[in-house]
Formats: structure tokens, C-alpha cells, sequence
């Protein structure tokens, strides 16, 4: 069997581009969609644009920690050795609106479903496998308030939660590196640049043609994440942040600092522990 990749949120944008260009790199996809209608339609799609494409839809709510817990268990029936997991899907909410497990939806879904499927998986990484967060350069403006997360009442900007939940994305690659070296695994991640998305404000998408120098097309947006998915060179490098010219940048300084990483870690931890 060809090496296996797990994408999350391939039904749109960066992700969507990320499952074609593996599936033509030679890989079984396993694309994880909670539309698995639009994951159905993107499998033939594919089909028809890479002969011999290997692709499977999988259903996950990345906001729900029974249907991360149930898509693992598929995963791993499924698959021995996972090569690549990239964590791709993200989102923003304007209000605040909480998970069905009664957090924050930004971060339950930026943040603590990748966290629990990456740990879920954990045992399942082949030799010189590659863990891949997309996170974002917003992790730069973000600050980590984890009482703030399961208050349903708290002050709320969906900017400050989007930027929040990427920096989780950040601190929570450094301290996954950590626990991989002398594994043979590596953890990284980025910030794919400004992508004409769904995730963008309309209006933004609208300018696109106007600032076309500073937006990048799905395919541009999808470089950086193919890039430390596939390249020789970054085999062996974990535990770095790459901006969307494939370079190492440095992150903030809250997303460098080791007890926050660990104190994340602690929460994630917990929070998703019960039932597993
Ligand atoms: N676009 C940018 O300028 C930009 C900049 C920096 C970082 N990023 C990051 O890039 C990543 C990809 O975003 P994008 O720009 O490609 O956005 P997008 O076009 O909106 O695609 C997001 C994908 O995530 C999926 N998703 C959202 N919530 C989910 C959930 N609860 N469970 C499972 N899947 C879910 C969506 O699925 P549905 O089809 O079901 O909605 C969609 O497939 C995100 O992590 C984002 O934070 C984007």
C-alpha cells in the first residue's frame, strides 16, 4: 500500500488542494470532512484528475470529541502506518458559541480536536512520519486565557479567539517536538500566507483582484504545507514554524515559552482524557 495521509478539512481551500497534490504524490489520502457529501464529491473529483488515486472520505467533527474519538478508531482499523497528519482544518465564528463539549468552538475545533486525534494517533506514526499544523502568523496577536475557554459568558472577539486558538496551534507543535525527538518523528508548522478562502470575510475575498500581490490563490496558500509534507530537506527538521515563503521564522515570544506549552498541554490533556 502506498504511504497513508490523514488531512483534516479537505472540503475547502488550503486543504483541498493539499489532498489533490498528495493523492498525485502517490499517496492514500484519508480525508477527514464533517460534510462527507462535499468529501464524497471531492473523492471523484480526484478520482478523475489522478488515475489510481487512492482517497478515503471519513467523517469528523473536529468540534466533538466523541466524533474525533470514533473517526481514530476508524483510522486505525483502517491503517497500520500513518506517514503524514496534517492538521489542516480551522475556523472562526463572529459570536461566541460553545462546543458540544461545552468549550470554546474556535479553539475546540482549531485546537483541542487536532490535539486529541494527533495523540489518538500517536502510536499509529510510521518511522519519519510528519506531523504538520497549519497554524498562522494571527498566533503573533493571540494570548492564552484557558479559564476563559469553558466560560460560556466571557468577553468574546472572534478575532482574539481565532488568534488564541492559533497560538495553541503553535505552543502546541513545540511541546509535541519535544515529546517526538528520538522518535523518528517529526512536528511542525505555518502559516500558509493570506488565502482566498471561505475562512476570509467576503468582502476581503471580493478585493481579491486588488491586492492579488499580498492574497495568494488556493494553490499558493497550499505550498508551504506540501512543502514540509513532501521536501527532502525538512525530513529531520521538528519543532519550527515556517512562514508561507517555506522559511523557519521565529514566533512569538507567548508561543516560545515552555510553561505555557506545557501548561496547554495539561489542559488539552485533561479536557479530552474523559471517555477515552
Ligand atoms: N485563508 C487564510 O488566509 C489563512 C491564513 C492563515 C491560516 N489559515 C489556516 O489554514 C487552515 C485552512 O483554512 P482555509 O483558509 O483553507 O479555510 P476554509 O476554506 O474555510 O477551509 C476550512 C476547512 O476546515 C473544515 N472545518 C471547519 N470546521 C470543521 C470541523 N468542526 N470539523 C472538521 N472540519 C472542519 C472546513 O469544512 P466545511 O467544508 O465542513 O466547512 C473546510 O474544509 C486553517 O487552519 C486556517 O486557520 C488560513
Amino acid at each position: 500500500m502506498s504511504p497513508i495521509a490523514v488531512v483534516t478539512g479537505t472540503t475547502h481551500g488550503i486543504g483541498r488542494v493539499t489532498a489533490i497534490e498528495l493523492a498525485r504524490a502517490g499517496y492514500t489520502v484519508a480525508m477527514l470532512c464533517r460534510n462527507v457529501e462535499a468529501g464524497a464529491a471531492l473523492q471523484v473529483h480526484i478520482a478523475a484528475l489522478v488515475p489510481h488515486a487512492c482517497v478515503r472520505v471519513i467523517h469528523c467533527d473536529l468540534a466533538s470529541l466523541r466524533s474525533v474519538r470514533v473517526c481514530a478508531q476508524t483510522l486505525r482499523a483502517q491503517f497500520d502506518r500513518i506517514a503524514l497528519l496534517i492538521n489542516n482544518a480551522g475556523m472562526v465564528s463572529a459570536r461566541r458559541r460553545m462546543s458540544v463539549d461545552g468549550f470554546e468552538l474556535t479553539f475546540a475545533t482549531n485546537h483541542l480536536g487536532p490535539f486529541l486525534l494527533s495523540r489518538l494517533l500517536s502510536d499509529r506514526m510510521a518511522a519519519r512520519a510528519r506531523i504538520i499544523n497549519v497554524a498562522s502568523r494571527a498566533h503573533l496577536r493571540g494570548k492564552l486565557d484557558l479559564e476563559r475557554v469553558r466560560d460560556a459568558r466571557a468577553r468574546y472577539s472572534g478575532i482574539e479567539a481565532y488568534a488564541s486558538s492559533k497560538l495553541a496551534n503553535v505552543l502546541f507543535t513545540f511541546a509535541l517536538a519535544r515529546r517526538l525527538a528520538g522518535r523518528d518523528i517529526t512536528a511542525n508548522c505555518l502559516h500558509p500566507g493570506v488565502v482566498a478562502t471561505h475562512l476570509l470575510p467576503a468582502w476581503l475575498r471580493l478585493v481579491k483582484p486588488l491586492i492579488s500581490r499580498v492574497m495568494f490563490d488556493v494553490e499558493r496558500g497550499a505550498r508551504t504545507t506540501l512543502y514540509l509534507a513532501l521536501a527532502e530537506q525538512v525530513g529531520t527538521i521538528s519543532g519550527c514554524y515556517f512562514d508561507e515563503h517555506q522559511r523557519v521564522q521565529a514566533a512569538s515570544p507567548l508561543a516560545n515559552d515552555v510553561e505555557l506549552q506545557e501548561s496547554l498541554w495539561r489542559a488539552s490533556e485533561r479536557w479530552t482524557s474523559a471517555g477515552s
